[in-house]
Order: C-alpha cells, then sequence, then structure tokens
C-alpha cells in the first residue's frame, strides 16, 4: 500500500525540482564565462571542454593528471578558435585541486561551470577477488576527488552572487545498473549521485548542481590502469577486449557532451545520456517500493529525518 502523504512530503523535500528556474542561469553562464573541466585529457572530459568552447566560453581550463595530454586538448580547441589552457592537477589532493581553483580564478575569473568529471575503472574483477587497493584507487579519485572539486569550485562560486553551475560525472552505474566485475566502481558512482543529491539542497539560490549519467561510451577509461599510481599496484595492461566493445559499440564522447550541455542549459538535475538505464532504474524504483510495502509498517510517528532535523531547528529559533 502506498502511503500518498509521505509520498507527497518527499516530493515536497525536493527543493531543485522545478528546471526552469535554472534556465536563464545557465544559458549566461557558459557564453563567454569560464569553464572548466577535470579529466579533461581524454575521452569525455575532453568533449565537454570542447563543447564549452563551441558554445561560447570565455575560456576553459582543461585540468588533467596528464598534463600532456590536457595540454593537446587545449591546443585543439586553440586551433579551433576557442581560448583554452592546460593545468596538470591529481583530483584525489584537496591541496592540488585547490590549487586549481586559485590558479583559475586568477587566470580566467571564477568558473561560471565547474565539470568534476576525473575518473578511473581499475581492471575489472568480481568483488571476492578484486583487490583493496584498487578499490581504495578507485574511490581516492572517483569519490573524494569528485567531493574535492565540488568543494574548491563550489566555494568559489559561493563567495559571489554570479551564477555558477557544478556538474559531476556519474554514469548509468550511479542510477541502478550494476557492472559486474566493477562493483568499486558501481559503487563509487552511487556516491557521486549521492553527493550531489545532497548539495542540491545545500547550495545558495544562485548555484546549480547537476550529474551527467552516460552509459558506454568511446574513451580511454577502459585502459585507466595505465595512470594506476605505484601505491595501489602502479600501471598495468587492461583487457583489450573492453577497449574494443567501448571503440565499436560506445556512444561517441562528443554526442555526451552536448546531451550533458543540453541539459544543464535546461537546469536538469540528473541528465541521463543512454536511455537502457531507464530500465533498470525502474526495476530498482520498483524493488526498493515493493520491499517497503511489504516490511516496513506505516507509523504513525514521523520517522523522516528531514522532518525532525526542520522541527528541531524551528523550535530551537523560537
Ligand atoms: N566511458 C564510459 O563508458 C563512461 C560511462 C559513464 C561514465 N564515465 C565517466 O566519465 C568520466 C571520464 O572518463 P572517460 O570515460 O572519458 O575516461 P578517460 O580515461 O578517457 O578519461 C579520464 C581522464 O581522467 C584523467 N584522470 C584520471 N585520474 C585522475 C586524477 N587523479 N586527477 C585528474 N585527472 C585524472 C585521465 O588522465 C583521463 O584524461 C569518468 O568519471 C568516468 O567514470 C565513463
Amino acid at each position: 500500500m502506498v502511503d500518498t502523504a509521505a509520498h507527497e512530503l518527499a516530493r515536497s523535500k525536493r527543493s531543485h525540482d522545478d528546471p526552469n528556474a535554472k534556465e536563464s542561469a545557465m544559458a549566461m553562464v557558459v557564453e563567454g564565462q569560464p569553464v572548466v573541466v577535470t579529466g579533461g585529457g581524454s575521452g569525455i572530459g575532453a568533449a565537454l571542454a570542447a563543447e564549452a568552447a563551441a558554445r561560447g566560453a570565455s575560456a576553459v581550463a582543461v585540468a588533467d593528471v596528464d598534463l600532456e595530454a590536457a595540454e593537446a586538448v587545449a591546443r585543439a580547441i586553440a586551433d579551433s578558435g576557442g581560448t583554452a589552457r592546460a593545468y596538470d592537477c591529481d583530483v584525489t589532493s584537496p591541496e592540488s585541486v585547490g590549487e586549481l581553483a586559485d590558479a583559475v580564478a586568477r587566470d580566467h575569473g571564477t568558473p561560471a561551470l565547474a565539470c568534476a568529471n576525473a575518473g578511473v575503472m581499475a581492471p575489472l574483477a568480481p568483488l571476492l577477488e578484486a583487490s583493496g587497493a584498487d578499490a581504495e584507487w578507485t574511490m581516492r579519485v572517483n569519490v573524494l576527488g569528485t567531493l574535492h572539486t565540488l568543494q574548491s569550485f563550489g566555494r568559489l562560486m559561493a563567495t559571489g552572487d554570479e551564477p555558477g553551475w557544478l556538474m559531476a560525472t556519474g554514469s548509468e552505474h550511479s542510477v541502478g545498473v550494476p557492472h559486474l566485475r566493477a562493483a568499486a566502481y558501481t559503487a563509487s558512482k552511487h556516491a557521486v549521485l549521492a553527493m550531489c543529491d545532497v548539495l542540491r539542497g545545500e547550495l545558495p539560490d544562485h548555484m546549480g548542481v547537476s550529474v551527467v549519467c552516460p552509459g558506454i561510451t568511446t574513451s580511454r577509461l577502459w585502459d585507466s590502469a595505465r595512470l594506476r599510481p605505484e601505491e595501489y599496484g602502479g600501471a598495468a595492461e587492461s583487457d583489450p577486449m573492453s577497449g574494443m566493445l567501448m571503440e565499436q559499440k560506445g556512444m561517441s564522447a562528443a554526442t555526451v557532451a552536448r546531451r550533458a550541455f543540453d541539459g544543464i542549459a535546461e537546469g536538469h538535475f540528473l541528465i541521463p545520456t543512454h536511455y537502457h538505464p531507464r530500465i533498470y532504474a525502474q526495476l530498482r524504483a520498483d524493488e526498493m517500493a515493493e520491499a517497503y510495502d511489504r516490511l516496513a509498517e506505516i507509523d504513525t510517528a514521523d520517522y523522516d529525518l528531514n522532518t525532525i532535523v526542520a522541527q528541531y531547528l524551528s523550535e530551537a529559533d523560537e
């Protein structure tokens, strides 16, 4: 049985559920404004950087732990008439991301859009056999790296009152598609969505946040272990079959980037780029709803943490 009142209450707690509210702000933001992309040296990040330039960004900061790759992307943007600059940044280090934010603000001004895109996928292995070091590396880059990027650029944007937007690269694995033999990666992408879901309720009115959730996209993600630091086992070769599948079956990174920018231009929080994850997301939502209906009794007391905290705060104010 569905408790309609509880349903309505949960809906009302989605504070940024009016997509049109941010549309005009975002249109201003990209055109004539600085944009920064982490993991901008390859794949989706390189395409996001190129798309930002094509949409009239005043400058694109292409940040990557692989500086040479970032420089090549910045050069390609400049060759097409845009303005771009490469930055060396390791998102696993809050200091490195903080220095990036300072450098971008100094060189181009506060970015209107920051894309927390850098991510890795460790060599595939079933959870019971996977290495703990690979799981740690995945979490450090995909979860903490995203957190550091959202924090550094979010704080910069929050100090002013100009429109500012944060976009994290999640995945179809954020919304319920399990990636077999990549449990830590799947978990890391759930975490990206969760962090952004919290953040959207906390940001000031002049800021917004989106999560782009691509499915398979042609990139070098399959070969992430080329970058694995020594402390997590060092560089390694990856299964070339994954590379072949990504190359042959993936959506182009340019299409993903275009859909991502279309999504933020309309102020959407969730930005899917491929359709099939909807089926998985629906199955998960149905499974959860059925479990709650079957096992959790509808209580007369309100145990909703958000309601409890809101009531406490309003009573403390009186
Ligand atoms: N390719 C896909 O099928 C797919 C699907 C969904 C989501 N994603 C996500 O897209 C994002 C981009 O990945 P991609 O597919 O373009 O892969 P990619 O390997 O082509 O690009 C990732 C970039 O991130 C950089 N990077 C890695 N570790 C870093 C660090 N510590 N600090 C800074 N930069 C770092 C790499 O040097 C590389 O340039 C990732 O978050 C990935 O999880 C990819």
